[in-house]
């Protein structure tokens, strides 16, 4: 093919086209051929990128011909994933980092200075409730939690200072939501940012930035890498939002590495797919839980029984297949024995690849009698789901209270 022939499409291109998610995953910024041929994108495994003349060089603030300076700056590999998460999550640009907490604490950093104050859920990921709560508060940032489920407690949380507003929809461990349209407005008539953490429900089944929130924000370590062996984060916004995150991506230096965002971009490649998997495979296991009689409660937005499964349906297009269940009062030993004797769940606490994974946490102290409630977060991969409930099915009785 000679090198005038341009296949596929640039971001901008793409935009104005309706392909559909698995064809844009496939061919956005690939309408160049890849070196001799190649099918995959080559890993630009470099840290430094040269230019022919030092004159053109100085004229371009250090950037070479090809717009290069330095991978802690940019890095081609690491671009062609950023523009197909960009083109995912319907932003104008996007920004990939070494891990979600890099590309969490980017934003934060970015937008919260001395003395600013933000609103977070009380339900987001641990570590992020950390970096708000001990961390951030030595550098004069304050931060105030609620439960995120109404509007209202956004409006009374707000101080002159507010700056950000931090959601994670659904959030961790109780899968909460929060009406991501609704809080993007109460703030933006605030000139309030809003940040919100889409790593569960991924760009495949929810789009934040289209319902009005400013910045979103991934663990690319879960769902979007796929495999369980990558560790990124990713940014995406506007393109004069993304441009401040940049800056402090170049100073603190926490952009993907090229082999990570190779993994990256393959992972992206069969994400739809792998998700509308999720979708069913999560609903079937949750819903066969719901209904055996030793567990209390299912926390899935997808079922029914989701004090918000109105508000689900309404902002989500689908479900993943990370949940939790509780269980009525049991003793310790039960709640292992119910682990341990799991043929097809290993125990850890990331999620998004292809195993299955079990946690499990007494919630509050035992009784007299040694018992407590027991939440159990589920991660279902890509088993059949039928094999999997029948792994759960012979060992459910032990949760029995
Ligand atoms: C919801 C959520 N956000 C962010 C993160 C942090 O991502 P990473 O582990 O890639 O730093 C995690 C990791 O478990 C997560 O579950």
């Amino acid at each position: 093919m000679p090198r005038s022939v341009r296949k596929g499409y640039t971001l901008g291109e793409a935009m104005q086209q309706e392909f559909s998610l698995e064809t844009l995953l496939q061919h956005l910024g690939e309408e160049e051929p890849f070196p001799y041929g190649s099918v995959t994108p080559p890993i630009m495994q470099t840290s430094l990128f040269t230019a022919r003349a030092l004159r053109e060089r100085n004229a371009q603030q250090g950037r070479n011909e090809f717009g290069y300076t330095y991978t802690r700056n940019d890095n081609p590999t690491v671009r062609l994933a950023e523009q197909k998460l960009a083109a995912l999550e319907g932003t104008e640009d996007a920004l990939c980092f070494g891990s979600g907490m890099a590309a969490i604490a980017s934003a934060i950093l970015t937008f919260a200075g001395s003395g600013a104050h933000v609103i977070c859920v009380d339900t987001a990921y641990p570590p992020t409730r950390t970096l708000l709560e001990s961390w951030l508060t030595r550098y004069g940032v304050q931060t105030t939690f609620v439960s995120g489920e109404c509007v209202e407690e956004f409006e009374q949380a707000i101080q002159p200072d507010t700056r950000l507003i931090y959601l994670e929809s659904p959030s961790s461990l109780y899968f909460r939501l929060q009406d991501l349209r609704a809080v993007s407005e109460l703030a933006r008539a605030r000139g309030i940012l809003t940040l919100c953490d889409n790593s569960w429900a991924t760009p495949i089944f929810q789009n934040p930035h289209a319902l009005g929130v400013d910045l979103v924000l991934h663990s690319a370590s879960k769902y979007l890498g796929g495999h369980s062996d990558l560790l990124a984060g990713v940014v995406a916004g506007r393109r004069e939002l993304i441009e401040r995150v940049r800056q402090t991506r170049e100073l603190l230096g926490g952009i993907l590495e090229p082999f990570g965002g190779w993994l990256l971009l393959r992972g992206l490649r069969t994400l739809p797919m792998r998700m509308e998997r999720a979708h069913k495979s999560g609903l079937q296991v949750a819903e066969w839980l719901a209904a055996q009689s030793p567990i209390a409660k299912v926390n899935h937005p997808g079922l029914p029984s989701h004090p918000q499964h109105a508000l689900a349906r309404a902002q989500m297009r689908g479900y993943s297949s990370l949940f939790s269940f509780e269980t009525f009062p049991i003793t310790e030993e039960h709640a292992y024995a119910f682990a341990e004797r799991l043929r097809l769940f290993r125990f850890g606490c990331s999620w998004g690849g292809y195993e299955s994974l079990l946690l499990g946490w007494a919630q509050g102290e035992a009784d007299a009698q040694g018992k407590a409630p027991w939440l159990f977060r589920v991660y279902v991969g890509l088993e059949n789901p039928d094999d999997l409930i029948r792994d759960m099915q012979g060992v459910i009785d032990v949760l029995a209270p």
